[in-house]
């Protein structure tokens, strides 16, 4: 079977512990980190210095989520930072295939992400361009949302598209993933999970991840 992935999203982690928070998620497949501009979200989280550092104290691969404008200018520098995969915006891109391409260039994934409202089929003809499209399941700000089922039928049809055209691209869902939302995900055609309040919101993290994969349907 497919094999899923689980990044848990620092969002919801102690920013002033960060490594140690780290070191709480070592079970899962990469740390997922939100990097909000209070422009394109209402939200302010951290930037390349934090990100820069989190790398060289981070146990697993950096899962790095761009909420900002102007991605074009600014999401190579987390590429050149070593983060293993960079996910911008389509909504914040003015030429999101000179950016995947740009972000493989420097050595990481390229990810695309879309708001829960922007439909896939624009960029059907650019998902050769990407590692990985990113397909939001809350509006993007904020965690601890609840999970938008009004995005399963666009996770159908990015993945049946994927399927259909041969393509290596993996699909990752972001926002109100739980025990008991993941499985509809999973279902509708994603492999790439982050959960924010329901891996750090636990008591054992590591307990949070594996029910997670469990309930997505993975044998352990
Ligand atoms: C929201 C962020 C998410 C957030 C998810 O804009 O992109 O990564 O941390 O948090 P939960 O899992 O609590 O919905
Ligand atoms: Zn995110």
């Amino acid at each position: 079977m497919t094999s899923l992935r689980i990044n848990p999203s620092i969002l919801a982690a102690d920013f002033v512990n960060l490594e140690a928070e780290l070191q709480r998620i070592a079970s899962a497949d990469a740390v997922h980190v939100d990097v909000m501009d209070n422009h394109f979200v209402p939200n302010l989280t951290l930037g390349l210095p934090i990100v820069r550092r989190i790398q060289e104290v981070s146990p697993l691969p950096l899962d790095v989520h761009l909420m900002i404008e102007d991605a074009d200018r600014w999401a190579p520098q987390y590429a050149e930072a070593g983060a293993a995969s960079v996910t911008f915006h389509a909504e914040a891109a003015a030429a999101p295939v000179k950016l995947a391409r740009e972000l493989r260039g420097a050595g990481s994934k390229a990810g695309m992400a879309l708001r829960p409202a922007t439909p896939v089929e624009p960029y059907l003809d650019m998902l050769a361009e990407l590692d990985m499209l990113l397909v939001m399941t809350v509006e993007p700000g904020f965690g601890g949302q609840s999970f938008l089922d009004l995005t399963l039928p666009k996770i159908r049809r990015a993945a049946d598209a994927v399927r259909g055209a041969g393509l290596p691209l993996v699909i990752q869902v972001d926002g109100g993933i739980t025990e008991e939302t993941i499985l509809r995900a999973a279902d509708a055609g994603a492999t790439v999970f982050v959960a924010g309040s329901s891996v750090y919101g636990a008591d054992d993290a590591s307990t949070a991840i594996a029910a997670l994969r469990s309930a997505a349907g993975q044998e352990s």
